[in-house]
């Protein structure tokens, strides 16, 4: 492999390749808010399976209401839900209701929190822990349930197979992922023939 060529620059580029979630949680009044999320990562569990790490800023609602609910559901956001993402992320929901687009919504399987139904992947959470840095507030949650789309049928936990998903991936402008390139340990067997 060739060296890399570098220049060093101002730590002000976050560049961070993030996975892109729309968090569904319950609001006061008992209707449901959607709002993309991408500070999204996970960590071990205390007792068993991992915790679901997601970051929130300032005071919007979606993060009032987990305070306030300590539930919520993370719904991977699939190429063709760009459009409900962006929608989301560009209306607040102190500025009213998101309703200007039409968008199906189930209730959980395990937890009372709102579900989109164009996800492929959903994860229930139920808040654990909290760190307040700055203005956001990390929240570690333990995954109480996950739906995945049923052409999924992994072998083991690693075997998720992510074309599927579809995922849209985001690093101050939305990208996407084409193909399964192997799995751990395929490289190294390749790098001693
Ligand atoms: C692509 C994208 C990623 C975002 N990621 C985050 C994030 O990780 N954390 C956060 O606090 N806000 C994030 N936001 C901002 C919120 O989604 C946005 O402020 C939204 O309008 C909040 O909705 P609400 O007022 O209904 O809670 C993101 C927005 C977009 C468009």
């Amino acid at each position: 492999m060739e060296k890399c060529k570098r220049k060093s620059v101002d730590p002000v580029y976050s560049m961070c390749v993030q996975p892109s979630f729309i968090i569904g949680t319950n609001n006061e009044d008992g209707s449901y808010n959607f709002a993309p999320i991408t500070w999204v990562s996970a960590t071990q569990g205390e007792d068993e399976g991992y915790f679901l790490v997601i970051s929130m800023f300032g005071t919007k609602m979606t993060k009032l209401n987990v305070i306030r609910t300590g539930v919520f559901s993370a719904n991977l956001v699939s190429k063709d839900m760009l459009s409900l993402m962006d929608y989301f992320g560009s209306k607040h929901a102190k500025d009213g209701k998101k309703d200007d687009i039409s968008y199906g919504v189930s209730r959980g399987e395990v937890l009372d929190v709102p579900t989109l139904d164009a996800s492929r992947w959903v994860y229930e959470c139920e808040v654990v822990r909290s760190v307040e840095t700055g203005d956001s507030t990390t929240f570690f949650c333990r995954i109480r349930n996950i739906q995945m789309d049923e052409r999924l049928s992994p072998k083991d936990i690693f075997d998720i197979d992510l074309s599927v998903l579809d995922p849209v991936i985001y690093s101050g402008k939305y990208h996407s992922i084409d193909k399964v390139l192997g799995s751990i340990g395929d490289f190294c067997k390749s790098d001693r023939t």
